[in-house]
């Protein structure tokens, strides 16, 4: 399996910076995130394809079937690597199983249940993005949803993907790669977060000191 971490951004200096560290298997987006760069969607998908090559995932927003359908095709014309973000509804599943056929790559979203994952499995969505910050804020337990939605997809030889999404700190990054998400899509803050140690920074200073006379020749 292929571990990736997908950073979830839509703003082009985070993803300029963030790739440098030579981790990152994916951009996800969804409007929100566009609209807050002020950009518009195809302007933020150019400016990303020029500095990345990996998985950039755009999301039709419309509710009825035809409509995400329709979008989905004009947005997966913007570049050879999009996946649409549909949300997981009954017109949504309807949008993917068609989309499926067509080879456009899916990743159904909004995923808080295991039935939902099901579906989304079933219809032939490239991935699911099961929402972890937003499950738990509600009460829910997204971590024994993604850990049904892994063994649900093993066991009947499901080839969808999961990303948990929707994270809020580091602790849930490691819990949905234990729980069995295939990646984890992370805000730039978190991902920063990943890196950070006290005593990583403490040790690092005491050893550049003490190379100052341990490596003077
Ligand atoms: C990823 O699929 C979503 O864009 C994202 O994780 C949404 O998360 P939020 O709850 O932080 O808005």
């Amino acid at each position: 399996m292929q571990v990736r971490l997908i950073l979830d951004t839509a703003h082009i200096d985070q993803i300029e910076r963030a790739i440098q560290s030579g981790v990152i298997g994916g951009i996800a987006t969804n409007p929100s995130k566009i609209a807050e760069t002020g950009k518009s969607v195809e302007t933020v998908v150019r400016e990303i394809a020029s500095i990345f090559d990996g998985p950039i995932a755009l999301e039709a927003p419309s509710t009825r079937a035809e409509d995400i359908v329709r979008e989905a095709r004009e947005l997966s014309r913007l570049g050879p690597n999009v996946a649409i973000k549909i949300a997981t509804t009954f017109e949504g599943i309807k949008a993917i199983s068609q989309l499926s056929k067509e080879g456009i790559k899916t990743n159904s979203t909004l995923v808080f249940t295991p039935a939902q994952a099901l579906l989304a499995g079933l219809a032939g969505a490239s991935f699911i993005s099961p929402f972890v910050g937003r499950a738990s804020k509600m009460g829910l337990d997204p971590m024994a949803t993604l850990a049904k939605a892994r063994k649900m997809y093993d066991a009947f030889g499901l080839n969808t993907k999961i990303i948990a999404a929707s994270i809020r700190s580091v602790d849930q990054v490691i819990d949905s790669f234990i729980a069995g998400a295939d990646m984890v899509a992370v805000r730039y803050e978190i991902f920063e977060q990943m890196f950070e140690h006290p005593l990583t920074d403490e040790g690092a200073r005491r050893f550049l000191e003490d190379s100052q006379s341990a490596y003077r020749r």
